[in-house]
């Protein structure tokens, strides 16, 4: 019985151990087995992380050539100082039309973005103001704490100011591309004349 139960065992082993041999000999270990379509994944380009021998770095992935800005891009060459501010004041205008669209347009914008803090009508008083955030001055009655009147602040200020923020308000250049930016400052010139 025990004789038996030996050679079941050296049996069993045998046939595991052969097996075994059987399903790991392949010459590729990291082979897929059989592939469909594999150019679908083995493409002809370089991968980014890949080594590149056509560049003398060796690598794949190139850092852009200095001053290369992507495509549609628009450039705002005004620093984030006073006088990049009373700079951009003077020579950047807007390039849009002066069209009811683009005003309704503006109009939305300034309530979803603006409104909660300089209020609906752009008298300082939105929402988070009414639970203690500091009051932005009216855009019609109101001083800016960068010198003069609310109500003659230019394009390039509030461009600028949207760009960059001013001290409690924040940038806005993440959120609103410079077309938005430039509707929202016609709806502005609208409050600034209420
Ligand atoms: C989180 C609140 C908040 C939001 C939101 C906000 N602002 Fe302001 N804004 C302020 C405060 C506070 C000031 C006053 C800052 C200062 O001069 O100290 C201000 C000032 C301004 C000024 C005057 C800048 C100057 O030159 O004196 C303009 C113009 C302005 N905001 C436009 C906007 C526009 C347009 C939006 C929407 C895209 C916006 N703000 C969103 C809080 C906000």
């Amino acid at each position: 019985m025990l004789a038996m139960n030996k050679f079941r065992i050296l049996g069993t082993t045998a046939i595991a151990i052969a097996a075994s041999v059987v399903i790991t000999s392949c010459k590729d270990k990291r082979s897929t087995g059989w592939e469909y379509a594999p150019n679908m994944y083995k493409h002809i380009a370089y991968d980014p992380d890949q080594s590149n021998p056509n560049f003398k770095d060796g690598k794949t992935a190139q850092q852009p050539p200095a001053g290369t800005i992507p495509i549609g891009f628009k450039t705002f060459d005004y620093p984030n100082t006073r006088e990049g501010y009373e700079q951009a004041g003077v020579e950047v205008k807007s390039p849009l039309a002066q069209t009811e669209q683009n005003l309704a347009d503006g109009k939305v914008l300034f309530e979803h973005f603006c409104s909660p803090c300089h209020g609906q009508t752009g008298q300082g008083d939105g929402l988070v103001v009414q639970h203690g955030y500091p009051p932005p001055p009216s855009y019609s009655k109101g001083q800016s704490s960068r010198g003069g009147a609310m109500k003659d602040l230019t394009d390039g200020k509030i461009y600028h100011t949207i760009t960059y923020g001013v001290n409690a308000m924040g940038s806005y250049a993440s959120q609103l591309e410079p077309d938005e930016r430039w509707k929202v400052i016609m709806y502005v010139h609208h409050l600034q004349n209420l």
